[in-house]
């Protein structure tokens, strides 16, 4: 196959590794600005809504309704087969059963219409987003935090990332989750914690800042979910101000451990990389949160670095960002070997030291 390093390249991306069926086009030119051709995004949350989290099942099943729809629906951007140099496509990590219908399809795709296939890191595709976004240049620091990630990574080059920290128990995403379910507040969690923490006092539950000043940046979140569950048992039955003061004394601690954790990183990346970072940029879906956003901001403002944070429809999962992943490969001729399976775990950062709880299949993302 010819390189297009010297031209436009155009790549359609597809994502299936969790609740959110997603298929989209992006062209990246010689400069290495990126367009966003088409960004369809389908969520199962009503799938999952009633289960208080997302099922595996019903979402493989619900990908293979979706999957061919939403593909098409990318490629009525006015992108013809022909005009594609690739199709890159989410290999892992996630949920097996959907990551399996995405590398599927794209693989039947890949061979009718004679396509050269890139199963890549989903989080390679959170990872690399802000160039997509904001040109950034590397290196930079990435915060992920989303219902299944919780990493502090640099982010070197395009296939070279370091993690610099990683969660040893629960993603933060995950505890906001469960503090919803606890509280009775309904899924998805994250934005309903937000919601109510904005009426509650902050101070009236001492909750604990897990790993806060221990060595390096990982997070665990699991004792503060267990300290959260043993003070509202003890004030059961909640009143809504309970919930509310429960939900912001919660709310309060995890961005602590963000900033303490995130600050940590910083001076870690120094060490490791021997150069600042051009920026911090934070992505997955709890970087909705504007609690999260406003300390980070304030950390960045402290260590002059700028922030960067893509729209909200980039930070969650996409397809965009998978297809721009695909492009940036491209353009550094560092293809992926095409026959590579679906695997439920990959950590971007492959020498990363497995941790606590990271099974006997490898380490956890
Ligand atoms: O990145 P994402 O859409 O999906 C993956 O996990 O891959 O992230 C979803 C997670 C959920 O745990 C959700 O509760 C959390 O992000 N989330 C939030 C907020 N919005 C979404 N957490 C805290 N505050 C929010 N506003
Ligand atoms: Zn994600």
């Amino acid at each position: 196959m010819t390189l297009p390093s010297a031209r436009a390249i155009m790549v359609l991306g597809i994502e299936t590794s969790c609740d959110e069926t997603a298929a989209a086009i992006v062209r990246r030119d010689t400069e290495g600005r990126g367009e966003i051709l088409s960004d369809i995004i389908l969520s199962q949350v009503q799938d999952h809504a009633a289960f208080g989290g997302v099922v595996p099942e019903i979402a493989a099943r619900a990908h293979v309704a979706a999957l061919d729809g939403v593909i098409r629906a990318a490629m009525k951007s006015g992108t013809t087969w022909r005009d594609l140099d690739a199709i890159a496509v989410t290999a892992g990590p996630g949920l097996i059963g959907g990551l399996l219908v995405g590398t599927m399809t794209a693989r039947a795709l890949s061979a009718a219409k004679k396509i050269p296939l890139l199963p890549l890191n989903h989080l390679e595709g959170h990872a690399l987003t802000a160039r997509l976004t904001d040109r950034l240049a590397f290196p930079y620091l990435l915060l992920l935090v989303s219902g299944g990630h919780t990493q502090l990574v640099a982010v070197e080059g395009v296939g070279r990332y370091r993690r610099l920290g990683t969660t040893i128990d629960d993603a933060l995403g995950e505890a906001f989750d469960k503090t919803a379910k606890l509280l009775g507040l309904p899924y998805p969690g994250g934005p309903n914690v937000e919601r109510a923490a904005k009426t509650g006092d902050a101070k009236r539950f001492s909750l604990p800042r897990p790993l806060r000043d221990a060595p390096g940046c990982d997070f665990s979140f699991s004792g503060l979910k267990t300290a959260l569950r043993i003070t509202a048992e003890a004030h059961a039955p909640l009143s809504e101000q309970d919930v509310a003061d429960l939900a912001a004394s919660f709310q309060a601690a995890a961005v602590d451990v963000i900033e303490n954790r995130t600050r940590a990183a910083f001076d870690i990346f120094l060490d490791a990389i021997e150069v600042s970072p051009t920026a911090l940029v934070v992505a997955g879906g709890v970087a909705a949160n504007e609690a999260v956003r406003a300390r980070l901001t304030a950390v960045c403002a402290d260590v002059k670095a700028p922030f960067v944070a893509p729209p909200a429809r980039l930070c969650t999962d996409n397809a965009a960002m998978i297809a721009w992943a695909g492009a940036e490969r491209l353009a550094a001729n560092l293809l992926p070997d095409p026959d590579l399976p679906a695997r439920a775990r990959w950590p971007l950062d492959e020498a990363a030291a497995p941790l606590v709880g990271s099974g006997r299949r490898g380490a956890r993302a």
